[in-house]
Formats: C-alpha cells, sequence, structure tokens
C-alpha cells in the first residue's frame, strides 16, 4: 500500500493523510508509516481524536515508552504520557511550560536518547484575530549534514560533543520565565547534579537509515572533546546556525488535533512560546526509546 502525502515546503514535517491513529493498525499500515517516518524524519497526522491509551498505544509500536526525567508533569494514571502546557490549576501548573524553547534534540543529556517523541495538540493558543500561536520549528539535521561543505564534513567527522544538563540549568536560571517556567526550573535545579554530563558523537549515523545527522543539541551542547574551548565554541556555533537557516526547517502552526512524530536523530526542534495567559496551550507527548548514538 502506499500513504498519500501532502508534502511541506521543507526536507521533513509531511501530512501523513487518510490515517486514524485511534484504530488498530494493520502491520502493512504500521509499516508504511514507520517508513515514511524512517524517511523523512518528521510527520504529521492532523484531526486526530486520540486518548491518552490510544496515544500510548500507537507510539509504543515505534518502541518501548519512556517516562520523562522530570515526574512532576506525568499525566495522573498514563506515566508514559508527560504534559506539555501552561495551563495553571488549582495554583498549580499542569504541565511543563517553557519545553523546547530552543533548539535541540529530546534528551540529548543522556546516554541512550530516545528515538524519537510526540505531540498530540489539545489546546492551542491564538492570538486577538484567531492566528494560531506557539509554532514548532523542526529542522532536517542530515539535510544540514550533506549540505556542508566537504571541508567541513571532513573536519568534523568522528569528533565528539560534550552535553551539559548542568551547564544548561545554570544557563537556563538566567533567562525569565513565567510561573510554570519557574515551577519547571525548579524541577531542573533539583535533578541538575544527579544528571552526568555526557559526550555524543558530533555526526551521528542513523541507525535505521545509515544516514549522517549533525547531532548539536542547541546550548546543551557546550564543548568538544580535546579541542580548546575558543575552537569548540566557534565550531557549534557555526554548526547551530547552518542547521537552522530556513532551507532545512518546517514551521508547525498548530491545530487542535494534531499528532506530530519527530525522529531524534534526523531532527532537532524548537518551541516558539510567543503566547501566554489566558492564551491556552496544552500537548500530550509520548517519548520512544532510542538507542546509544553512533
Ligand atoms: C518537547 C518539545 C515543543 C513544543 O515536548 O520535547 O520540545 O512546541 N516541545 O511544545
Ligand atoms: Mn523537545
Amino acid at each position: 500500500m502506499t500513504l498519500k502525502l501532502r508534502y511541506a515546503d521543507a526536507p521533513l514535517g509531511h501530512e501523513i493523510l487518510g490515517v486514524d491513529l485511534s484504530q488498530d493498525l494493520d502491520d502493512a499500515t504500521f509499516a508504511e508509516i514507520e517508513r515514511t517516518f524512517d524517511q523523512y524524519g518528521v510527520v504529521l497526522f492532523r484531526d486526530q481524536q486520540l486518548t491518552p491509551r490510544q496515544q500510548a498505544d500507537f507510539s509504543r509500536r515505534f518502541g518501548s515508552l519512556e517516562k520523562f526525567l522530570i515526574d512532576t508533569f506525568l499525566l495522573p494514571g498514563f506515566p508514559e504520557i508527560f504534559v506539555v502546557s501552561n495551563i495553571i490549576e488549582n495554583g498549580r501548573p499542569i504541565g511543563m511550560a517553557d519545553a523546547g524553547r530552543n533548539w535541540h534534540s529530546d534528551m540529548a543529556f543522556v546516554e541512550q536518547p530516545p528515538r524519537g517523541s510526540a505531540l498530540y495538540a489539545l489546546e492551542v493558543p491564538h492570538d486577538a484575530a484567531g492566528v494560531a500561536l506557539g509554532d514548532t520549528l523542526f529542522a532536517s539535521t542530515s539535510a544540514a549534514y550533506d549540505a556542508l561543505p566537504e571541508e567541513t564534513r571532513r573536519r568534523i567527522d568522528g569528533l565528539k560533543v560534550l552535553n551539559s544538563y548542568r551547564i544548561f540549568t545554570e544557563r537556563k536560571a538566567r533567562q525569565e520565565m513565567g510561573d510554570g517556567g519557574k515551577k519547571t526550573q525548579a524541577e531542573r535545579e533539583k535533578n541538575k547534579d544527579s544528571v552526568p554530563d555526557v559526550i555524543h558523537p558530533l555526526v551521528r549515523t542513523h541507525p535505521r537509515t545509515g544516514r549522517k545527522c549533525l547531532y548539536v543539541s542547541g546550548p546543551l551542547s557546550v564543548g568538544i572533546v580535546g579541542m580548546p574551548e575558543a575552537e569548540a565554541d566557534e565550531l557549534l556555533d557555526m554548526l547551530r546556525e547552518h542547521m537552522t537557516q530556513p532551507r532545512f526547517v518546517y514551521r508547525h502552526s498548530w491545530r487542535v488535533g494534531d499528532f506530530i512524530l519527530w525522529d531524534n536523530c534526523a531532527a532537532i526542534h524548537n518551541a516558539l512560546g510567543d503566547y501566554q495567559l489566558p492564551q491556552r496551550r496544552r500537548m500530550h507527548r509520548t517519548t520512544i526509546e532510542g538507542t546509544v548514538p553512533f
């Protein structure tokens, strides 16, 4: 069978049409979805109506689901669903308000980061004119790698990047945040000394497609093993700049019922966060276990 796609004007972010994720999909349909996901790195399904159980069941077909490090925002009764939201109920944030407010690959601070993650939109903020706010940007790390000059590719192949949750948390503390953000920051502070720095390949090989991907996770990536700090800063800044050029980026404008699945090797993403209460945003996230990067 072939799936119908609506292509985004970007290397990734294409919409898969005509699939109802609440149904028990047959193996052939699922295989085609997985092939499309592997090929592009970010896929979108619109107009879904998913219970937390259905979201978890579909996500689990890609691999075991992970419980997020910050357990305050797991959906009650559904530890495999992490709530991303700015909503405050009974004086308490119901989710992480400032998730992903910079370019990153999810959980690049652990030895074995997730294969991918998915967000399902339950509430989407709007401006007074009805235009959706809180877009998420996705950039193709494989297209970005392929577009590097040969000389740069030779220079960076084999290098190792140092990711530090501790340094990231300290930097994050200097940013201004709203109430939900402060709560999240307190959770980060609690974790920061128990999350050791981790070293990953700067150029990763996708475990399923074999494509090479740039593995720089925004401000979390703080150094290159064996390289003087100034030189590493310059190289990392150059790569961050390179990989987020508009030609590699899909900008997603959310609608309620959207389900987006991204590959954490083939893509990085960035939440714009250009809204605030009473504009409400509520998403359910599932996280799929991955393998050690090589
Ligand atoms: C995440 C994330 C982006 C968003 O949940 O990992 O980065 O737009 N979210 O909420
Ligand atoms: Mn993220």
